[in-house]
């Protein structure tokens, strides 16, 4: 007799055993494809547990079939001031408007996904939640919020869903079905929550001497790793602090570097020095950190700070200072180390666009990353992981790294579609990957640049790689914007204006639009450049270009990744 291979199926369904299954919606609004993923995972739980899943992204939703829907589930991230992410927009201004159905039979939950260091902290999330039971939904579990260490939160809230779910339902007895299924792709062990170690192969400073500003080029070795990435996906890098930093608040709170404190799962512990330089995050300032530090201590300038009527002033206060301006500010000097380390949060990884591609490069990952150097209130201010990198890190070193896939920012379906990449500074790092997965796959697809920095001379990132591909034909056109090099300042979406009537044509033929970088500014003007030229060249009302934007952020043939 042989044993049964260990991967033999779990259980043996009898044919004609009742398989009364649940239905359930899952609808996920992602940027940076964290909520996209836990959509994923979640739906695989509960077909795990024998529901009937629908998984759509918010942006791919038809609105009309929500009114059918009795489980709903939703995983949302908020954006910077409170919105929505980009896809999401259309769903939740359908929600929110009067065209909404009644959703009286409608069970649901929301898990809101958010960065406790801004002030609309999960405000998308809360809004489904408060509109949905407003349209008659009621609450299936409560909304969890969760900061940037969203995993543990996140698989408690999955688990209340699948145990409120699964009380009188019988969707147990198709338990094992959706085990049978195998997936073929090779999956990597590590991720977020286990970063691999990548070696560092080489780290050089992209701008000419006598630039004002530096920007690393980076490669990292992913041999051994099993990691695979697709042009647009983002690599998440987990940090130290500064030396000098952590050394300063030490000192400042009177502390002992090597007495031990709590630093990792299960209450691992490390010397404070160690702790502040790997684990603990002391660069940004939180409400709740503040609210807690305020409870800890009783100091009354800091309950000042916090109550009403000064609203204002704390907003400022959080996002022009760090923990050793609190320390200092609110003569912190003599807080217990344990009692404090235990407010603050865990370092959270920096996420960078991808500037290669894995085709072009195998087992490699490049980056390019400004170095953010700055100084406010009487002190240098240095950017935790693009400051490491510029001063701290060298080729043969190692970096905990993970992919974090961005299913909103990848290249067409068809290597024939045209595509229009707008990218100034940093932004233009994926677009070294898209043209080198185009040129290593032998894309046909046309393809056009725009470019800006500051000079021509010292701020040209990847010029010569530029240049070949347009010699090669891999870049159709480029159009470069050198903001300081003329009296008047150029930026890319004037360089657009110029060629509008070309760019109309591109979009006319079907060219898909890209846009990478800084997203307070430069996204927003590019957007509004984009809107204009479709009026001008395509004699478009205002209303109408703005919903054909929407449109094609709709079929993903208009994608940001902005930041
Ligand atoms: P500036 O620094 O001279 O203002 C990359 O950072 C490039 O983007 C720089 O040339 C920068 O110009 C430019 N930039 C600044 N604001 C912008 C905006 N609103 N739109 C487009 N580009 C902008």
């Amino acid at each position: 007799a042989t044993a049964a291979p260990a991967s033999a199926p779990l259980a043996v369904l009898t044919e004609n055993a009742p398989v009364i299954s649940k239905e359930v919606t899952v609808l996920f609004g992602s940027q940076t494809g964290n909520s996209d993923r836990l959509a994923k995972k979640l739906t695989k739980k509960l077909e795990e547990n024998g529901f009937q899943v629908t998984v759509s992204a918010m942006g791919s939703y038809k609105s009309n079939n929500l009114k059918k829907v009795e489980n709903l589930l939703i995983v949302v991230s908020t954006q910077g001031e409170g919105e929505p992410p980009d896809n999401a927009i259309p769903f939740y201004e359908f929600l929110h408007s009067k065209r909404a159905p009644k959703l009286d039979t409608l069970r649901y939950s929301v898990l809101a996904l958010g960065d406790t260091s801004y002030e609309f902290f999960c405000q998308t999330g809360k809004d489904f939640d408060k509109r949905l039971e407003e349209l008659g939904g009621k609450q299936l579990t409560p909304r969890v919020d969760c900061d940037v260490d969203f995993d543990e939160a996140a698989a408690e809230w999955m688990n209340q869903v699948l145990g409120a779910l699964s009380e009188g339902s019988s969707a147990q007895a198709a338990g094992a079905v959706s085990q049978l299924a195998t997936s073929t792709e090779v999956e990597s062990e590590y991720s977020r929550t286990n970063p691999f170690r990548a070696e560092v192969l080489e780290n050089l400073n992209l701008n000419g001497r006598g630039s004002d500003r530096e920007t690393r080029h980076v490669e990292l070795s992913l041999e051994g790793s099993n990691l695979q990435y697709e042009p647009g996906d983002s690599l998440g890098v987990y940090p130290e602090n500064h030396p000098r930093l952590v050394d300063e608040l030490i000192e400042a709170l009177g502390w002992n570097a090597d007495e031990l404190v709590p630093a990792g799962k299960n209450g691992e512990e490390r010397t404070l020095r160690e702790a502040l330089l790997r684990y603990y995050e002391i660069t940004v300032l939180t409400k709740p950190l503040l609210t807690q530090v305020a409870e800890l201590t009783s100091n009354p300038e800091l309950m000042n700070l916090l109550s009403a009527g000064h609203e204002a002033e704390l907003r400022t206060y959080l996002a022009e200072h760090d923990l050793l301006d609190l320390v200092q500010d609110f003569n912190l000097k003599g807080v217990s180390s344990r009692a404090l380390t235990a407010l603050l949060r865990k370092i959270p990884a920096r996420l960078y666009s991808i500037a290669s591609s894995l085709k072009a490069n195998p087992d490699e990952v490049h980056l390019t990353v400004r170095t953010v150097r700055y100084e406010t209130h009487g002190r240098e201010r240095y950017g935790v992981c693009s400051v490491q990198l510029a001063e701290r890190v060298e080729a043969g070193d190692t970096l905990p790294v993970f992919i974090q896939n961005n299913p909103n920012f990848k290249l067409p379906e068809s290597s024939d579609t045209p595509i229009i990449m707008i990218g100034p500074g940093t932004g233009v790092a994926p677009f070294r990957a898209f043209l080198g997965e185009r040129e290593e796959t032998g894309a046909e697809g046309k393809t056009w640049l725009f470019y800006g920095d500051q000079h021509f001379s010292t701020d040209f990132l990847y010029q010569v790689e530029w240049q070949r591909w347009l010699k090669e034909g891999v870049l159709t056109r480029m159009d470069v914007a050198f903001s300081r090099d003329t009296d008047q300042k150029v930026y890319v979406q004037h360089r657009m204006l110029e060629k509008s009537k070309e760019l109309y044509q591109w979009l006319q033929e079907g060219a898909a639009v890209y846009v990478c970088g800084d997203e307070k500014k430069m996204a927003h003007d590019v957007h509004a450049a984009l809107a204009a030229i479709l009026e001008q060249e395509g004699g478009l009302s205002p209303e109408e270009a703005s919903d054909y934007l929407t449109q094609m952020q709709q079929q993903k043939r208009y994608q940001r990744d902005v930041y």
